[in-house]
């Protein structure tokens, strides 16, 4: 953009006048567009060949108008530098909130950052990457900005990477994923804050002057009390199915910072990366410091298409076999807890197959003999199986499941040590802790320090043991229950690093064992699970098919938690169970958890024989349709935030199948019958449809009329009402096209 030029000119100032325009009459402007088929980000170099964001919008058609957009811009910044840097450095002209900052090998603290060259990859038909480089005109040090963009799907991968040829290592202080730059007048944001049991709680509010900051320093289970994703809207509060909107997320399993700057000429600027908290990092001559990604989708058609693109995207690209299949299950957490032995192991693979799910999923407890895993005080870290419950091993409990028709998974928690285990016994080394500091524990446990390479080892060593003794496990669930407090590494003070370097260290330790898992082990299905809603993004969901967003299974909690979720997460990915929690019917339930991966956390042989019956049915209707849930577009139609039902649906891509599900969620009025129908979405306005109600209980007779033929514009102009009511508080409907 154009400096606006001071009015009071002195001596010095005509001088500096005098070189901005020489530098503008010599520097070639360069423009750099990075678009998908609705946006465009415009970069462009200035007259000091800086990188800055120019534009921010819908696709700007005629390529000979790009460099012009900027000369429409007269703001003065005289007082703070630029704020629309493309990667805003500090310690030289900019007095604005940085995206780096960095001390040198000798100890100065400026940097400056001039744009060099770019290049822009093609990747296949709907990808590229753009990526460019920017250099100090002083310093040995480099900096690339990428940008990845899928053309179809409207969604941009943005990260960064650094490298240096100084003479000694270099901190970095601040190091953003990405610095993104949005022109207008009013942005609304919504961000999602929880804990244990709350996670992902949405709040709406107009961004202000100043910096809003979103951040967790918890380390391990960073999301627990903020999650990393979020929502833009552009000039009006976000809503489904109209307005400019950004889906946002850092993909990144530790502490994050995302900065939300409402700037002095009431633009918007966004900083995102790893949280500067603690995380100093020394990056040695030449080592390539690459950061996280800022991943976010775009959307001129309201959160609804963001979400169905986000969806599209993470299934194709990035949740690991996102176009799979997935297994249904029974978890005996809840039904048992820790008090098991083989024999009600062997009685609950009778029920996961009485049920008509595919596996039986052992949970925490089977491990531990000097230290008993009987409770959550002892036994973590110790990967043995307990003689005492299990006398015949967990390949013996593999066989007996197959026998009973039904696959056999497992829970492990491998990041982490009760002080009372063999493992804290042998290896004190190896557990973050400060060591003249009283240990400090979440849930009667510490972190272990995947910083360093023997952890990662171990780490590794409990999966492919498992893996190995018993080849036909076919599921693990990956728990991470603690935060890390004390934070502080043995094997980096060994090593001579700084204490500063561990969670980024930790993080890439974490991501290192992953990798080495599947390498080996391309395709076993993993459920991420942190304490419920602890993990969860796209950075750890390349390793993972599934995760575990909260441990709150109370399904009206649910209905809420799930629909927030929903932004950001293809319900392939968000596994839901059926547990004994709150008051509501078996029915609603089943219905809830089936908005997602099914499973069931309950002592199904002692359901009532309705209950039974239900279950079965409800089990086999949604193997009928749960490739439609898995894979299909998802419509959010009656936000419950908002109203008193619920009401989503999945449609099928050739728009021939869908299923509505429809829930009452607010018992404070009297509630006879929904009043007004529920507007449909996705569906073909040109076919014929037919209504039926599925997942009835037994005995129960619908209001809705069967076999009644309905237009798809119809549907999706007048609606239809599903009745809900105090009487019928979840009701589901299966749309089919009339043959
Ligand atoms: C926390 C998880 O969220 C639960 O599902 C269960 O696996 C427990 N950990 C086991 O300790």
């Amino acid at each position: 953009m154009k400096q606006k030029i001071s009015r009071f000119f002195n001596k010095k100032s005509i001088f500096l006048f005098c070189l901005i325009i020489t530098a503008h009459l010599s520097a070639q402007t360069i423009t750099i567009p990075v678009t998908t088929e609705n946006s465009m980000l415009l970069l462009q170099t200035d007259s000091n060949n800086r990188l800055m964001n120019v534009y921010f919008g819908k696709p700007l058609e005629n390529e000979n108008e790009f460099a012009t957009v900027s000369a429409g811009y007269n703001y003065d910044y005289s007082n703070q530098g630029i704020y629309n840097s493309a990667y805003t450095p500090s310690g030289t002209w900019n007095l604005s909130e940085p995206a780096i900052q960095v001390k040198h090998a000798d100890g100065n603290t400026s940097l400056e950052l001039k744009y060099v060259s770019h290049k822009i990859e093609k990747i296949d038909a709907n990808s590229s990457t753009t990526s460019i480089v920017l250099k100090d005109p002083i310093y040995p040090f480099e900096v690339t900005l990428f940008y990845r963009v899928w053309v179809k799907e409207n969604v941009i991968e943005q990260w960064t990477e650094i490298i240096h040829k100084e003479k000694k290592a270099v901190l970095l202080q601040k190091y953003a994923s990405a610095n993104l730059f949005f022109g207008g007048k009013e942005f609304y944001l919504t961000s999602f804050q929880g804990e244990y049991l709350k996670e992902m709680q949405p709040v709406e509010t107009k961004l202000v002057q100043g910096i809003r900051s979103l951040d967790t320093k918890l380390g391990t289970r960073a999301m627990l009390t903020q999650s990393p994703n979020f929502m833009v809207s552009f000039g009006k509060p976000a809503s489904e199915n109209e307005g400019s909107v950004m889906l946002g997320q850092l993909a990144w399993s530790s502490n994050f910072k995302l900065e939300f700057e409402i700037d002095s000429n009431k633009n918007l600027r966004l900083i995102a990366g790893i949280n500067p908290f603690a995380s100093e990092y020394s990056l040695a001559p030449n080592e390539i410091f690459k950061t996280p990604s800022l991943i976010y989708a775009l959307s001129n058609h309201g959160t609804g298409e963001a979400s169905r693109n986000l969806h599209d995207w993470a299934r194709k690209y990035r949740l690991l076999d996102g176009q799979g299949e997935r297994l249904t299950l029974l978890n005996n957490w809840e039904a048992t807890y820790f008090d098991f032995d083989e024999n009600k192991l062997k009685d609950l693979f009778k029920d996961a197959k009485d049920l008509g799910v595919d596996l039986f999923l052992l949970d925490d407890g089977w491990f531990g003999n000097k230290y008993p895993r009987n409770n959550d005080v002892a036994g973590l870290g110790d990967w043995q199986e307990n003689k005492k419950k299990l006398p015949s091993g967990i390949g013996y409990l593999v066989k007996e499941a197959k026998k009973e028709g039904v696959k056999f998974g497992i829970w492990i928690e491998p990041e982490m040590v009760n002080p009372k285990s063999e493992l804290y016994e042998k290896h004190l080394d190896w557990v973050i802790r400060q060591p003249e500091r009283p240990e400090i524990y979440y849930r009667n446990q510490l972190v272990l320090d995947l910083s360093n390479p023997e952890v990662q080892d171990f780490v590794f060593g409990i999966v492919d043991n498992l893996f190995v003794k018993n080849p036909e496990l076919a599921f693990i669930k990956w728990d991470c229950n603690a935060t890390i407090y004390n934070a502080y590494s043995a094997y980096l003070n060994k090593k001579g690093l700084p204490q500063s370097n561990l969670y980024v260290d930790y993080t890439r330790g974490l991501y290192k064992v992953l990798q080495r898992i599947r390498a080996k082990y391309p395709k076993v299905p993993m459920m991420l699970c942190s304490g419920g809603g602890g993990r969860g993004e796209y950075e750890l969901l390349k390793y993972f098919t599934e995760f575990w967003p909260t441990d709150d299974t109370e399904p009206l909690e649910r209905i809420f938690v799930q629909w927030d979720y929903s932004y950001f997460f293809p319900s392939i990915a968000t596994c839901n169970h059926v547990t004994d929690w709150g008051k509501q019917p078996l029915k609603f339930r089943v219905d809830v958890a089936s908005m997602g991966k099914l499973g069931f956390d309950i002592v199904a042989s002692k359901l009532n024989p309705d209950d039974k019956i239900f279950c079965k049915q409800a089990i086999s209707n949604y193997n009928s349709f749960k490739d439609i849930v898995w894979h299909g577009d998802m419509f959010r139609l009656v936000n419950p935030h908002e109203n008193n039902i619920a009401a989503l649906m999945y449609v099928n891509p050739t728009k021939t199948k869908a299923v509505v599900f429809n829930y009452l969620v607010n018992n404070r009025f009297n509630i006879t019958a929904t009043e007004r129908p529920v507007v449909l979405n996705g569906l073909n306005p040109n076919k014929k449809y037919t209504v039926k109600e599925i997942n009835l209980y037994p005995g129960a007779t619908s209001t809705i009329a069967s076999g009644k033929v309905y237009s798809g514009d119809f549907l999706m102009k007048a609606g239809i009402n599903p009745n809900v009511s105090l009487k019928r508080t979840s009701v589901v409907l299966e749309i089919t096209e009339e043959q």
